[in-house]
């Protein structure tokens, strides 16, 4: 076992994903290590908001990676990666999971799980990653301003013992990395490409320019979306250069 190797548990932390980083720069952590805390007080989530969750109630985590076998300019591999894991985790206790591009975890429409990679990129090389999980387990309400969020409890009624869903989300995401390190990119892409949240739907998004009805096809090797429009037109975006509307 690769991930969830080594685990390191915190009460409370700012962010497991800055103390990792921190930890990473300071000493020697072997990889697959996993910084666990049962409350962040500046949780972060991906574009600078915060990431909300009741103390003792959630996953949240952040393993040391260091991938020196991923180009960079293919890392939108370990987000593949990280994604599917999670998504086999959830698939042991509900149904109608998928993912949102670029790695945002939803059941129905719903969010359930965020990540949130970095990287360490130097040359051509990355140095290290912090994946960083944040996984709604028995949390029942939610506070923040937080479009849609939702939890496994909300879903089936059910409370969870985290440290067993600690375990099973780690051999999860284990079996993944595995996948990545023995080079088996088709199988990591074709399964996130089954996951992909509207995939081959038509819906309304907005871009720079305009509001459109687009159907989404695939995910480029860069991790850029592809969208199609009705005029059979084929657009690329990076995140956020595109928004999922209603
Ligand atoms: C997002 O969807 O915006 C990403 C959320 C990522 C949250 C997790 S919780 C554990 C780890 N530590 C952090 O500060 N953030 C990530």
């Amino acid at each position: 076992m690769i991930i969830g190797s080594k685990l390191l548990f915190y009460q409370n932390l700012p962010s497991t994903n800055t103390f990792a980083a921190a930890m990473v720069r300071e000493n020697s952590v072997p990889e697959g290590s996993i910084i666990i805390t049962d409350y962040q007080s500046a949780g972060r989530g991906q574009m600078g908001n915060r990431w909300e969750s009741e103390e003792n109630k959630n996953l949240l985590i952040s393993i040391v990676l260091f991938p020196s076998m991923i180009h960079p300019a293919e890392q939108f591999l370990l987000s593949t990666a990280v994604s599917l894991g999670i998504c086999d985790f959830l698939r042991a206790h509900t149904g109608e999971i998928s993912i949102k591009w670029p790695n945002d975890i939803y059941v129905k429409n719903d969010k359930i799980a965020g990540i949130l990679i970095e990287n360490s990129i130097m040359g051509d090389i990355i140095e290290h990653t912090i994946a960083g999980i944040g996984i709604n387990i028995n949390q029942e309400i939610f506070i923040s301003n937080a479009p849609n969020p939702v939890s496994l409890a909300n879903i089936t009624g059910k409370q969870y013992d985290l440290t067993e869903s600690l375990s099973l989300l780690a051999s999860c995401l284990d079996k993944r990395y595995k996948l990545l390190i023995s080079e088996n990119y088709d199988i990591l892409r074709s399964d996130y490409l089954s996951l992909l949240y509207r995939r081959d739907q038509w819906h309304k998004y907005q871009d720079q320019a305009e509001i459109f009805t687009g159907r989404i096809l695939k995910v480029s090797d860069t991790g850029r979306l592809i969208i199609e429009r009705e005029d059979g037109t084929l657009n690329e975006y990076d995140f956020k250069e595109v928004e999922f509307l209603l």
